[in-house]
């Protein structure tokens, strides 16, 4: 048997035979020539079978392929200019291993409720396994930074007993005689990982029964969260800054086929340098008015809002110093300005809306016990939380970053269902 080899790595066997295991994308034929398009989850790669050259039953085994039946095909690789990786394969033998028959994704345009309803499938076509390349690089990308600067992974818990970011989007389970919730994020637990390990990080799922129904909102979603002892709002901002540059860069720099294959204009992606733009909150209400928003200070932004605020700028946009009654229970006030607190959260250019939500934390006892009884919130549930701000408290900050929302924006799509494997959306349970 010759060598088992990958697409992707077709171009170390020039000239030699090879095998390669996968599925029929697409096929045309000539009478005496079948041309087929073969993809192996690497790339596609053109195989052609030549009647005179491979014999009848090779040939009439390569007729008989349907479009995403299985295959084991060997062949001689040839360099080809013309051909997409620049290689193709000479058949010499074809052995099917699964048919598919009536595949219900045909290669012409189908609505987005047909292949959202058929998403184990639709994962296999081109374009969706370049998305779901790119999300696997921005996940290996934002490790990479953060292992690279001494943070260490943490993982939080999924089933929690209290809220992060407020209480009308929970999901609710009974955890035997317990209420239980699914978390909406980690970070209050990374802010206690943060007092025993200094800089740590999580990745992982978070949700939230939110009824918006927009193309940036997903009920579950992935949340990267980093949270750093004694770090201020400035610290927390300029890693921000640091860490989506190196993660747009790790992407065109791993990614050029993927962000071809998705059409992504690059020439606006190499724009994200450090350092990017800051407004405060009263610039950016300022800014609205002054271009016929009817918005006053204390509203909160709506998609249109940020986006029209990130669109003066070619590089993401920060809006820091949030009203205080607009944000969480547990960002520190500004010290200047109780009425504000130091936060940001950074909008994505192109429309994409926020990608972070971050802030520095309250460290003081007292003032986090008097936000707990403003917002209502029981004590039994956030003793633990408390706790952290009676042993040894420090400043630290820390921030949230939308995986969905941040792929989506670096390839370049029009809704965030395409950026994760299987979209849990409002109304959409399956598959
Ligand atoms: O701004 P959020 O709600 O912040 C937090 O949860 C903080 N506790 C994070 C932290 O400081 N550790 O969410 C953070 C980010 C948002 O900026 C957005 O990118 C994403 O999570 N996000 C969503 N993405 C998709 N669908 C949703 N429903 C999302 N809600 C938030
Ligand atoms: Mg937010």
């Amino acid at each position: 048997m010759s060598p088992v080899t990958t697409i992707d790595r077709i171009g170390n066997y020039e000239g030699q035979t090879v095998t390669l295991r996968g599925w029929l994308y697409n096929k045309r034929s000539s009478g005496k020539i079948q041309f087929l398009q073969v993809r192996d989850g690497t790339g596609v790669i053109q195989c052609v079978a030549v009647k005179s050259e491979v014999g009848d039953a090779v040939f009439a085994a390569c007729e008989a392929l349907t479009q995403e039946s299985s295959l084991i095909v060997e062949g001689v690789v040839r360099r080809d200019a013309r051909a997409k990786g620049g290689y193709e394969l000479s058949v010499t033998r074809v052995e099917p291993v699964g048919g598919s028959v009536d595949y219900p994704i045909t290669l012409k345009e189908h609505g987005v409720d047909f292949l959202l309803d058929h998403r184990h499938l639709w994962i296999r076509t081109p374009r969706q396994r370049a998305i779901l390349k790119v999300r696997a690089e921005v996940m290996r990308a934002m490790a990479d930074f953060l292992d690279a600067d001494g943070f260490t992974r943490v993982d939080p818990p999924i089933l929690t007993p209290s809220s992060c970011e407020g209480t009308t989007e929970l999901f609710y389970t009974q955890y035997f005689d317990e209420d239980a919730y699914l978390t909406q994020s980690g970070q209050m637990y990374l802010e206690a990982a943060a007092m025993a390990l200094g800089k740590v990080y999580s990745m992982g799922p978070a949700f939230r029964a939110e009824r918006s129904k927009t193309r940036r909102h997903l009920i579950e979603f992935w949340m990267i969260e980093p949270e750093m002892a004694f770090y201020t709002h400035e610290d927390n901002v300029r890693l921000q800054e640091a860490f989506v540059q190196h993660v747009v860069r790790h992407v065109l720099d791993h990614c050029e086929a993927e962000l071809a294959t998705i059409g992504r204009d690059v020439d606006r992606l190499a724009k994200v340098q450090a350092p990017f733009p800051r407004m405060s909150y009263d610039e950016a209400i300022r800014w609205l008015q002054a271009h016929g928003h009817d918005i006053r200070w204390g509203d909160d932004f709506g998609a249109p809002h940020e986006t029209e605020l990130a669109a003066q700028f070619d590089r993401p946009l920060f809006i820091e110093r949030y009203p205080t009654a607009l944000k969480a229970f547990y960002m520190q006030p500004d010290p200047e300005r109780p009425e504000v607190v130091l936060c940001a959260d950074l909008l994505a250019p192109e429309g994409y809306g926020e990608i972070i939500g971050g802030s520095q934390r309250i460290h003081d006892y007292d003032l986090l016990r008097d936000r707990f009884v403003t917002h209502n919130l029981p004590m039994d549930t956030y003793g633990w939380y408390l706790d952290l701000r009676k042993y040894g408290s420090v400043p630290h900050a820390g921030f949230g970053i939308g995986l969905e929302r941040t792929v989506a924006w670096i390839c370049g799509l029009e809704h965030v269902r395409e950026a994760i494997p299987f979209p849990r959306m409002l109304y959409r349970l399956y598959p």
